[in-house]
């Protein structure tokens, strides 16, 4: 495949940044939609031009690291990937694609493509983790029974890759879908009890801290969720922190 790509560059958090337009050919269909970026990387350094910076690690799904923007879409076209495992048989020969950062205030661009995301972090360590004392006296799992229902809840809750998509595809740049994902995990289970108040109350006030918005219940965020993570993890953080202010 022959394509054109139009992809934003900016040198910097200061830099106004722009769409630049450039060819890739001789594409083959097997490739993922990163492994086409290596190659046109690669055709840059031997020019002799600056590389598209672009955040992956894993690249199978697991860490949350790619992001991209891709045709106006968190990781692309495709429902329930990521953009590394998005695969260039998506597109057609002669197409033009958009490539640009996720877009957010609480995402500023570092550069090109890479965004800040650390925005998370601080609201994970907020509340994020559970305090089990591990010196030798661990209670052993099976000990504290948990429904098959809410086990099941909770590991869908726990999906979550902390990606940022969600925030990204948010017309109010809304972080609650991640924020209810990591609530939740710990509100299924008995293990979660403990700091429960404490977790749902401090890991809100983080999220609007970092100067996310607010939900106003469209869902974009549920549909580019490349874990399928449901909405109703923020009714259940709803009802969680209005529990605890109570
Ligand atoms: S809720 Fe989905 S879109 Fe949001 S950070 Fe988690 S995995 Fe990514
Ligand atoms: S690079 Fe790890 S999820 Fe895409």
């Amino acid at each position: 495949m022959n394509l054109t790509l139009k992809i934003w560059r900016q040198k910097n958090a200061q830099d106004k940044g722009k769409l630049v337009d450039y060819k890739v050919t001789d594409i083959s269909e097997h490739m993922s939609f990163l492994e086409m970026m290596d190659v046109l990387n690669e055709e840059l350094v031997n020019k002799g031009d600056e590389p598209i910076a672009f955040d992956h690690d894993c690249r199978e799904g697991i860490c949350g690291m790619c992001s991209l923007y891709i045709n106006g879409e968190a990781h692309g076209p495709d429902r329930e990937i990521t953009t590394c495992q998005l695969h260039m048989r998506t597109f057609k020969d002669g197409d033009t694609i958009y490539i640009e950062p996720f877009r957010a205030k609480a995402f500023p661009v570092i550069k090109d493509l890479v965004v800040d995301r650390m925005a998370f972090e601080r609201i994970q360590q907020a509340g994020g983790y559970i305090s089990i004392n591990t010196s030798g006296n661990t209670q052993d799992a099976n000990a504290i029974p948990i429904s098959k229902h809410n086990a099941d809840m909770s590991m869908d809750a726990a999906a979550c890759i902390g990606c940022g998509a969600c925030v990204a595809s948010c017309k109010n740049s809304s972080a609650m879908l991640f924020v209810a994902a990591k609530v939740s995990q710990f509100a299924l289970l008995p293990q979660g009890q403990v700091e429960a108040a404490d977790r749902v109350l401090n890991m809100v006030k983080q999220m609007d801290d970092e100067g996310f918005g607010n939900c106003t219940n469209t869902g974009a965020c549920e549909i580019e969720c490349p874990k399928g993570i449901s909405l109703d993890n923020i009714a259940r953080m709803n009802r969680e922190y209005m529990k605890a202010s109570i």
